[in-house]
């Protein structure tokens, strides 16, 4: 099983997420490759945000890896592609070469238990404060143990 998590920048979000769904997989013993990506081309090359990277370090989670910009190949490399949020998900559908490539696009808070289902973003702590990056550490946490248990169930 191949995920990626795409964010739009790929250096807050989606680098966090691909770290707690690899967390999450080796803690339950299922083979799952990971990838992040971002749909914007702002940040390619540059490393995860120094805030986030911190938050994730505090409860315990490495991040790291370096920002590309998602690409329609990304279709035939993947099993699932996990959005952080709605513009995401928009942005990656509307590149995506057929229904099927559609099919494999999911909102990565869809499979959070303790997520509203009208709260399926997992919001951009990019212009926000600390407390922000603390939040999205928990929710991607809880969307990786969802995912796995899903995948693997
Ligand atoms: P990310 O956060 O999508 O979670 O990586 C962002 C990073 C950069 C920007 C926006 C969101 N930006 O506008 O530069």
């Amino acid at each position: 099983m191949r995920v990626l998590a795409v964010c739009l920048g790929n250096i807050c979000r989606s680098p966090a997420a691909e770290a707690a769904i690899a967390e999450a997989a080796s803690g339950a013993g299922v083979d799952i490759e990971v990838d992040s990506a971002g749909t914007g081309a702002y940040h390619i090359g540059e490393p995860p945000d120094e805030r986030m990277r911190r938050a994730a370090a505090r409860a315990g989670l490495s991040i790291s890896g370096r920002a590309r910009q998602f690409e329609p190949a990304d279709f035939d490399r993947f099993d699932l592609i996990a959005v952080m949020d709605r513009t995401n998900l928009r942005d990656v559908v509307a590149q995506a070469p057929d229904e099927d490539a559609i099919g494999r696009v999911r909102l990565f808070r869809s499979f959070d238990p303790e997520a509203d289902p009208d709260g399926l973003d997992v919001p951009d702590p990019y212009y926000g404060g600390a407390d922000g990056f603390v939040q999205v550490v928990a929710m991607v946490r809880r969307a990786a143990a969802g995912l796995v248990a899903e995948l693997s169930g």
